[in-house]
């Protein structure tokens, strides 16, 4: 099948429905509601509900059109997923609550985003519900700042030159997404043909301007305390950095630590959740022919072992330096505040 680039494709959908087995029924919680592709699969299934989650108000519009049909068993929330707790659910038998990180390819294709480098415009990359955007960031932080977000959420190895650059040219005028690209070039000399020069600095901007550290971390620790037993906890990831968070995540909620060889298995501490697969799932070749951004793709999954919501992960000790360069944009939205 040749793909349809104007279309976003539910990725790894079929596995996905693979592990959280709608065909028993219960609710499920869609973190990233989107183009509503595995909302829309999940209520094909009797006796299934779905609460939606998507920080973009443009989703509602295609929830609008699944309330239509499934009044009884849909609920739409334009709420970013790291306020997953603030709903009631005590009495819901939540027998899975899925993420698929990213955005969809409506979004990354809306010039008013500003997600991609080949458009021309400002600089926005605000997906919802957001303090401020990328503009405010490239023309308001310092250069240890922009070098440590670049460096942290690109992985860019220019980043230094790159925040130098960037201040320099902003003391003579704005600086929007072509400038910026133009700047990025001029650095990066060296080019990369198997990526755009840009692609690490506008994807770390993205991560900033969206604080997709901090929303993926309480995602998933809301995620794993409303899951009933036996629920799955299922993410896809799309990029290394989420996926190191999701991978330890899971690695510290299903592992026992081996306390010491001569210790009894007996005594040592259950663990909250057990992983069935250690490797990621990833796309077949047909969904790979069919949709080739879906290359990048992981699954992982957990399932629950016990309803106890009293379990602790030291995933803020490990990931705090991320959650510290996040923190930059406090100052910028107070900043932004006073001068609103
Ligand atoms: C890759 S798309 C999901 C596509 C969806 N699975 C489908 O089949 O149509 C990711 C969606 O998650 C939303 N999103 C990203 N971060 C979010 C957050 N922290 N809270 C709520 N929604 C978020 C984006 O706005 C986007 O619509």
């Amino acid at each position: 099948m040749v793909s349809d680039t104007t279309k976003h494709y539910p990725v790894l959908l079929n596995e996905i429905i693979s592990i959280i087995t709608p065909q028993h029924g219960g609710t499920f919680i869609d973190c990233t509601f989107g183009q509503g592709g595995y909302t829309k699969k999940i209520l094909s299934f009797r006796d299934t509900k779905v609460i939606g989650f998507d920080r973009d108000i443009q989703s509602k519009k295609k929830a609008d059109l699944i309330l239509d049909k499934f009044k009884q068993r849909f609920i739409f929330k334009n709420k970013k997923f790291s306020q997953l707790e603030d709903l009631k659910l005590k009495n819901e038998n939540i027998r899975g609550v899925i993420f698929d990180l990213g955005y969809s390819y409506t979004q990354i294709k809306d010039p008013a985003k500003g997600l991609s480098f080949s458009f021309t415009g400002d600089l926005n990359m605000k997906m919802g519900l957001n303090d401020f955007s990328a503009e405010d960031v490239i023309n308001k932080l310092s250069i240890k700042e922009l070098e440590k977000i670049f460096k942290f959420f690109g992985e860019e190895k220019e980043g230094k030159k790159i925040a130098f650059n960037i201040v320099k040219e902003r003391s003579k005028k704005k600086i929007d997404t072509k400038s910026l690209v133009e700047l990025i070039e001029k650095v990066k000399r060296k080019k990369n043909f198997k990526i755009h020069s840009a692609t690490k600095v506008f994807q770390a901007l993205r991560i900033f301007v969206n604080k997709e550290i901090s929303e993926l971390i309480y995602g998933l620790i809301a995620a794993s305390k409303v899951l009933k037993k036996d629920g799955v906890l299922a993410v896809v990831t799309f990029h290394s950095l989420e996926d190191k968070i999701v991978k330890y995540f899971f690695k510290t909620l299903s592992e026992n630590k081996s306390i010491s060889r001569y210790v009894p298995k007996i005594s040592q501490p259950e663990t909250l959740f057990r992983m069935i697969e250690k490797k990621p799932k990833t796309p077949l070749p047909k969904e790979l022919k069919e949709n080739p951004p879906s290359r990048s793709a992981k699954l992982r999954y957990i399932i629950k072992k016990d309803e106890s919501y009293d379990f602790e992960t030291d995933v803020m000790k490990k990931f705090g330096y991320l959650l510290e360069v996040e923190n930059f944009g406090n100052k910028l939205w107070k900043k932004f505040q006073l001068s609103a």
